[in-house]
């Protein structure tokens, strides 16, 4: 049998490798329009590895022939890319400084569009629906939330969490000045919860590529967190020129603390808000 590389972890990139790395990435982009070439190298490498050892498999070049030929194989793959970790009231000091400084603008504006890009099973967008009903704002609030990934857009729809990561949940609501109790807004069905409908009703869940796809409306608010870190430079660039096109003057941005915009030609028509949340508001021209 032919010899694995080595382990990722313990080898450099050569040259071939990232060749046959970039033809991979080019044929999935030719072959199914999805677009992975300009995410982060190292982490996409890593990925495609894992997918490798778990097939079986000896290189990258034999990954591109199944990945071509099967589309399940890339549907596997596209699971492996597209990381969808998420938590409710995820880095509840981001939703905090959310609640005490833009949620009293948000006041004074008489409907309220959010978009979550890159909203994964939907955790993020269930939070905020929490968070504008305890401030008054669901009511005159839509709620857009995307991801390219049509799978956890399915799953986001359902509402259902399971029923073991509460605990963790219900201690970030509270670190995030969550207002009830925490399960005054679930009910438990077997090993699962399924949140109340009333916070689903003003959140739209659709598919949407922020590589591939275009604006689709004007936001008073976008939040994209831990998205753009699997981006590279470039990419991070268009992005941020998309989010900057969507955006109503006086409008939010929410970037989390893992990102900024401070590296980018767009800081200079930001104000920042809260510096280690990274949420910014667009400055009118
Ligand atoms: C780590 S999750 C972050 C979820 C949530 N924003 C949070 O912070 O908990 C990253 C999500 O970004 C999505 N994503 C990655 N690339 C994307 C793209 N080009 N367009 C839209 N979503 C993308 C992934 O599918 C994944 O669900």
């Amino acid at each position: 049998m032919e010899q694995l590389y080595q382990p990722v972890e313990t080898n450099e990139c050569s040259k071939l490798e990232k060749l046959e790395i970039e033809l991979l990435l080019e044929g999935i982009y030719r072959h199914y329009g999805l677009d992975f070439r300009n995410y982060n190298f190292s982490s996409v490498r890593r990925r495609i590895w894992h997918r490798i050892q778990l097939e079986k498999l000896t290189s990258v070049t034999s990954l591109l022939d199944r990945v071509l030929r099967e589309p399940q194989m890339m549907d596997k793959l596209f699971s492996d890319l597209s990381i969808n970790v998420t938590e409710m009231f995820r880095d509840p000091d981001f939703f905090k400084a959310f609640r005490m400084r833009v949620a009293p603008v948000l006041k004074e504006v008489p409907i309220i569009r959010i978009w979550h890009a890159g909203c994964s099973t939907g955790e993020e967008a269930y939070s905020m629906a929490i968070l504008l009903h305890e401030e008054g704002l669901l009511k005159k609030a839509k709620i857009y939330a995307t991801d390219m990934n049509e799978r956890v857009i399915m799953k986001a729809k359902l509402g259902r969490f399971p029923l073991n990561k509460m605990q963790g949940y219900t201690s970030n609501y509270v670190a995030s000045g969550g207002k009830q109790a925490f399960s005054e807004y679930y009910k438990v069905v077997s090993e699962e919860v399924e949140f109340h409908p009333f916070l689903r009703e003003n959140i739209i869940f659709a598919q949407h590529n922020l590589v591939t796809d275009s604006s689709f409306n004007e936001f008073h608010v976008i939040i994209c967190r831990n998205v753009m870190i699997y981006f590279d430079r470039d990419l991070q660039d268009r992005v941020h020129h998309l989010m900057f096109e969507s955006l109503a003057p006086s409008g939010f941005l929410g970037l989390g603390n893992r990102e900024s915009i401070s590296y980018t030609k767009f800081n200079q028509f930001y104000q920042e808000i809260d510096s280690n949340e990274k949420i910014y508001q667009k400055m009118k021209l």
